[in-house]
């Protein structure tokens, strides 16, 4: 393998092409930025004068807003891009492979149904590797039975599904999603294997609905397995034992599949809670795999999944093992990540639910500044360094390759003599939580964890090949959209200021560029902010005849022009270029507002009251990811479900229908000033911006006033936002008076 020239690589690393030309570009608009900056500071309107309080506000939304842009940089500063050599790896190590397993997490069957479930485990179960050194777990943080006994039965029908795929090669593997992509145009032989694993399926899926539906453990299904016998001392979902069954274990000759192979392990596992001991969530649960999965199978591979994420491509532990088994680069990766991409996504995805951005810009930028962010999901980890490994420089690959080692314990054994690695107190005094496994204390625990790592010395991967590996289930309400970016935004926020922060923490540790990285992510709740102040103000000025812009004929116009102008057709160009279309791109402009407006805002309020000793959580509930099916049927003709009466609902519809006041207010003053285009000259820009927040929130606008379907705002919600609407400005003079009152006072004495 000799010097570093003549070594063949698992992997190469590119650079993307025409940065010099993107770096131009953005020290351009930065340039903008100053100036308008600049702008701000010297046109400050004198005490007394009208609007001064606004544009001292008005520059602290720039200021922010210019930081935060040069935030964003470093996702778009030096973005690099991975390809796999898969054919080496098989030339170079044959065989002799790590073991691979597999954590899929489930909290809630009704939220997370067992059909879709399975078909994730199947689908991991069923990855183009050697059977014997794989091993699923599944953990199921709600100890429903229906999902063991689902479990239990997908057990049986891999033994089926398995040798299908290999024989056939079948892609995906995920049986719900290849049955809904396969045509009948196979040729015969397949075509009849098919017809008899489909009506397999279709049996298996019976039962399982049946057993949903009837909501208790039959007597039959309880004489099924003797597994449900752990069932018998279960009080609730928050109070019980671990329950551990191994339903295939991959090291017995015996366990086969129909044409005589070896089936990978399948664990279920249900961990121990009591109400008296806090579970500490998927970061818990995580931690209770880590160490069952050490004594069942060990494998030094970790891949974890979420039980929607189902694998699309049976390669990919292949791929990722090119990053950890090159000889060269692979021993300083600590995981692989691979993004985060969903099933459902409508083509203009009207709740931007695809991430397109973030997953084919901004991580690239991440990896090139020393790694992605953990996202708790398609990603691939070394064992060792998820349990506290530090990184040591010069080291070198010690992968144990393990065929067919022979166990002392039987199978129950084994089971009763791991259940105490789940139990409520075996983390008690020890380092789990905090320096080995997951982290915990924080909503985002995976995040914080990827950041520990990091800060271990550790570089980490972002793969994201063209074929998909992993298709989830994207949120298809606004209100589920809202909540899951609240949850993150409050998570990332919280990291900030917790004592792991990326801006200090990590300070030295990682590369600047991936501090700044990840702040840009830790910062958006703090965008609420500004947002709303920028979203609200100029329209209001404008109802008033203030102007709060350099005016057409002024040469500090240029500067704002050029900063939306090239801002604008940049996010546009970026998006295009990431597969979307120009109708996405303009929801997605959309879901941006909506997305600072609402889901960041409460993240920050209840943040910042926590941080302060409050307790705070506006709690919002997570919705189930299956949604009903009219609801279902306008996701997919793409019109916005309001449905439900929620805060954050409230909030953007005071703040559309404030713009939308304001806009036809003015155009009143227009009229009744017989068309005085002097307007137009004079408040061009704020014009514009109000014009622009009206036509965006034309769906809103829809829902509150124009349709009829159960998806429309809540009536009372519209009631009360025009309320609100009518009352803020009044509200908003109240707070200037007083501030002028309480700064300016002096001056008016004179
Ligand atoms: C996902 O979308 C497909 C069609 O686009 C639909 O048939 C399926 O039910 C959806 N799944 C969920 C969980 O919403
Ligand atoms: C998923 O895999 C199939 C092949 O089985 C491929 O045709 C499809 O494009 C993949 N999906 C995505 C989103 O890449």
């Amino acid at each position: 393998m000799g010097n570093e020239a003549s070594y063949v690589h698992l992997f190469e690393t590119k650079k993307a092409k025409g940065i010099a030309l993107y770096r131009l570009f953005a020290a351009s608009v930065f340039v903008g930025i100053c100036s308008i900056w600049a702008y701000r500071v010297s046109h400050l309107p004198r005490n007394g004068e009208d609007g001064r309080w606004v544009w001292i506000g008005l520059f602290a939304a720039e200021v922010w807003f210019g930081f935060y842009w040069l935030l964003t940089q470093a996702l778009r500063w030096n973005p690099i891009y991975r390809h796999t050599f898969k054919d080496r790896l098989s030339q170079r190590y044959g065989n002799d492979l790590p073991g691979v397993d597999i954590f899929v997490c489930t909290a809630d069957p009704l939220i997370e149904p067992p059909m879709m479930v399975i078909n994730t485990v199947l689908s991991v179960m069923a990855y183009d590797y050697q059977q014997e050194k794989l091993s699923v777990y599944l953990s199921d943080d709600a100890g429903s039975y229906l999902t063991f006994y689902a479990l239990m039965e997908a057990s049986h029908f891999a033994k089926h599904w398995i040798p299908f795929c290999k024989k056939f090669n079948v892609e995906p593997r995920s049986p719900a999603a290849y049955f809904k992509s396969v045509s009948d145009s196979l040729d015969t032989k397949q075509a009849k294997e098919l017809a008899t694993v489909k009506k397999l399926y279709k049996e298996m899926e019976i039962r399982i609905e049946a057993a949903a539906k009837l909501g208790c453990l039959s007597e039959e299904m309880y004489l099924k397995h003797k597994g449900f016998s752990q069932w018998d001392s279960y009080v609730s979902q928050s109070d019980h034992d671990t329950m551990l069954q191994i339903l295939i274990d991959g090291k017995d000759p015996i366990a086969t599949d129909v044409e005589g192979c070896r089936l990978p392990t399948l664990v279920y596992l249900a961990r121990e809670k009591r109400p008296q001991h806090f579970h500490n969530f998927k970061a818990g649960a995580m931690n209770a795999l880590i160490r069952i999965s050490s004594k069942i199978s060990h494998g030094q591979i970790i891949l974890n999944v979420d039980c929607d994420m189902y694998s699309n491509n049976s390669q990919s532990i292949r791929d990722a093992l090119c990053f950890f088994m090159d000889e060269k680069k692979g021993p300083e990766i600590a995981y692989v990540q691979f993004p985060q991409n969903f099933d459902n996504i409508t083509r203009n995805e009207i709740y931007s639910n695809s991430m397109r951005v973030i997953n084919e810009v901004e991580f690239h930028g991440l990896d090139g500044y020393g790694g992605p962010l953990y996202i708790g999901t398609g990603c691939f980890h070394r064992r060792d360094t998820l349990c506290g490994r530090k990184f040591t420089p010069g080291s070198i690959n010690e992968f144990k390759i393990e065929n067919n080692v022979e166990r002392d314990e039987t199978i129950p054994e084994l089971e009763e003599n791991s259940k105490v690695f789940a139990s409520c107190t075996y983390e008690k005094n020890t380092e789990w939580g905090k320096e080995m496994g997951l982290k915990y204390g924080c909503p985002v625990e995976d995040v914080i964890t990827g950041l520990s790592i990091q800060s271990r010395g550790w570089k980490s991967v972002y793969y994201n090949p063209a074929r998909k590996a992993f298709l989830g289930v994207a949120t298809t309400t606004l209100g589920q959209t809202l909540v899951q970016h609240k949850r993150w935004s409050e998570g990332d926020f919280q990291i900030l200021l917790s004592k792991y922060s990326p801006a200090w923490y990590a300070k030295g540790k990682i590369s600047f560029g991936l501090q700044l990285g990840y702040c840009c992510y830790c910062f958006w709740a703090s965008n609420s902010l500004a947002v709303l102040f920028y979203s609200i103000v100029p329209s209001l000025y404008l109802l008033k005849g203030i102007s709060l812009f350099p005016q057409l004929s002024n040469p500090w116009f240029i500067p704002f022009a050029y900063v939306i102008i090239s801002n604008y057709t940049y996010s546009l160009v970026e998006f295009l270029w990431s597969g979307g279309t120009v109708h996405g791109w303009w929801n997605d402009q959309r879901i941006w507002l909506y997305k600072r407006t609402s889901s960041y805002l409460f993240a920050f309020i209840d943040t910042i009251a926590n941080s302060l000793e409050f307790s705070a959580d506006s709690g919002f509930v997570i919705t189930a990811k299956v949604s009903e099916q009219d609801a279902h049927n306008r996701y997919l003709k793409e019109i916005m479900e309001f449905g439900a009466s929620s805060p954050m609902f409230t909030v953007l519809a005071t703040s559309g229908l404030i713009n939308l006041l304001c806009l036809a207010g003015f155009l009143k003053n227009v009229f009744i000033n017989e068309g005085n285009f002097r307007f137009y000259e004079t408040m061009m820009l704020q014009i514009l911006l109000c014009s622009l927040l009206v036509l965006i929130n034309w769906p809103l606008y829809q829902g509150l006033f124009l349709r009829k379907d159960n998806g429309k705002m809540p009536s009372s919600l519209a009631i009360k936002s025009i309320g609100f609407a009518l009352l803020l400005p009044a509200f908003f003079s109240c707070i200037k008076f007083l501030l002028i009152f309480v700064f300016d006072y002096p001056y008016h004495v004179t």
